[in-house]
């Protein structure tokens, strides 16, 4: 009997992060003054080892002793076949799930969490700010800064703050502080509360008030981290492709197709860019990021330089952009409700190498709803559409009559998201209408902006 669950073993866990600037091109961020931003320009932001993480270009960087000490409370995480939810579609694919809602906070979010206050510790900062969307971004924040002693400050997404209240006392019993953004703390959180007192908030807004919270400190003890987009961010969730091809080779087998969900990046990055590294070089394999139609940033947004947050506090990114002032519609997977997109992940969309799908939030959680009743686990609302994609993919197996074996990422578990498939379940979850003049006014935004060079890394 093929095996359910493949476990590697502890000491087998990775012991360096693969980081994908060594294979490929990338333009640089540029500050107000259009010019390339230097490292210590984003001093205050971050902390400078960090920062060196962001730029380097070493293909292999090792993870230091005290975060792999954390890491493995809850890695390796297994690796999954899925056969019963195989069975209920009817594919001869063979699908296989990276597991990260095995942590903690319950998402594959503190794979990054933990490194960064780590670094943030090592730096001699006491104070961390960040925004959360989902609310497991803060959650894993709260959780990694109680292991290292640093405080923690999260500004949480307003639509999900009323939407998860449990996600609030998580943090909190992690020793975290969460308060619901736009707030009236900061100047960015009154401008928006100005211009709309019912925003549903974004992650763009509640970047720029955790942004202003850290830099605006007098102390200097205070620094921001970000859960998603940038490069050390992909770096470190790489732990989680690095150990899915391990456990493949344990099984002999390799994946013809590799499936993500995409908010900024991070989780599809991490479990993805191992893979792309192969397809670099040689490599035939196909590989999805997946992202909600109704925020359809890499299907349907233009490549270009835009600020990761709202209030354009941070460099100019070369990403894929609906604009930094388009508060997406509020839908329940709140993790992927963000105007950008990692800059990696968006070059590698450029140039070919990954091929982007949307899908809706009602075929995203029928495929949720599908695997909870065939494999147990009930999904992230954000996971629902990286299985939405495997459904799909699933179907074209079955269509072909081939045997393709496809990995997916399970970024994280549902368990606090139920109000959502209560919502769900009782036939209220519509799907949203994406606009064609979102676009008209991104490009019109960007019309005055610096374009990125188109690049080819291969
Ligand atoms: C469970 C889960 N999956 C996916 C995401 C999307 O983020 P990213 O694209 O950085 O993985 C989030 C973000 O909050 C999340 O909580």
């Amino acid at each position: 009997m093929a095996p359910k669950c493949i476990l590697l073993p502890r000491d087998e866990m990775p012991r360096q992060w693969y980081n994908v600037l060594a294979d490929i091109k990338l333009n640089p961020p540029l500050g107000p003054d259009g010019n390339p931003v230097s490292p210590d320009m984003l001093a205050p932001v971050f902390p400078m080892n960090l920062i060196e993480q962001e730029v380097s270009q070493e293909r292999w960087i090792d993870i230091p002793e005290p975060v792999l000490d954390v890491l493995s409370i809850w890695r390796p995480s297994p690796l999954i076949r899925a056969d019963r939810f195989e069975k209920a579609l009817g594919t001869p694919a063979k699908i296989y799930y990276k597991h990260e809602g095995v942590s903690p906070p319950g998402s594959h979010k503190p794979n990054t969490a933990v490194p960064q206050a780590y670094y943030n510790k090592e730096f001699g900062i006491e104070n961390m700010t960040t925004e959360t969307g989902a609310g497991q971004w803060g959650s894993a924040l709260s959780f990694a800064c109680s292991q290292f002693g640093l405080n923690c400050k999260v500004y949480m997404v307003r639509v999900s703050f009323d939407q998860k209240p449990y996600r609030k006392a998580m943090m909190e019993t992690w020793g975290g502080q969460c308060v619901a953004s736009p707030s009236e703390e900061t100047k960015a959180g009154r401008d928006a509360l100005a211009k709309d007192p019912n925003t549903p908030g974004s992650l763009g807004i509640a970047i720029s008030e955790a942004i202003e919270a850290a830099v605006s400190d007098e102390s200097g003890k205070t620094r921001y981290s970000l859960g998603s987009v940038l490069n050390h961010v992909m770096l470190h969730q790489t732990i989680i492709g690095l150990e899915a091809r391990q456990q493949f080779a344990m099984i002999d087998a390799y994946p013809d197709v590799v499936i993500g969900c995409a908010g900024g990046g991070s989780n599809f990055a991490g479990l993805a860019f191992p893979f792309v590294s192969d397809k670099i070089n040689g490599k035939e394999i196909a590989i999805y990021p997946v992202e909600p139609a109704a925020c359809p940033t890499m299907t349907r947004a233009p490549f270009v330089y835009d600020h990761g947050d709202t209030a354009g506090y941070t460099p100019l990114l070369p990403m894929h952009s609906l604009g930094h002032n388009f508060v997406p519609p509020p839908i329940h997977a709140g993790g992927l409700r963000y105007h950008g997109m990692a800059p990696t992940v968006s070059q590698l969309v450029d140039e070919g190498l990954l091929t982007p799908k949307a899908v809706t939030q009602t075929q995203a959680y029928k495929a949720g709803l599908l695997w909870a009743r065939t494999e147990g686990f009930i999904p992230a609302p954000e996971t629902t559409n990286a299985l939405a994609a495997v459904v799909e993919e699933a179907n074209r197996a079955k269509e072909e009559g081939k045997e393709k074996i496809i990995v997916a990422n399970f970024s994280g578990h549902g368990l606090l998201d139920l109000g959502a498939y209560e919502r769900f379940l009782s036939g209220e979850i519509n799907d949203v209408v994406f606009e064609d003049t979102i676009i008209e006014d991104a490009n019109a935004l960007f019309a005055e902006y610096p374009k990125p060079a188109s690049l080819k890394s291969v």
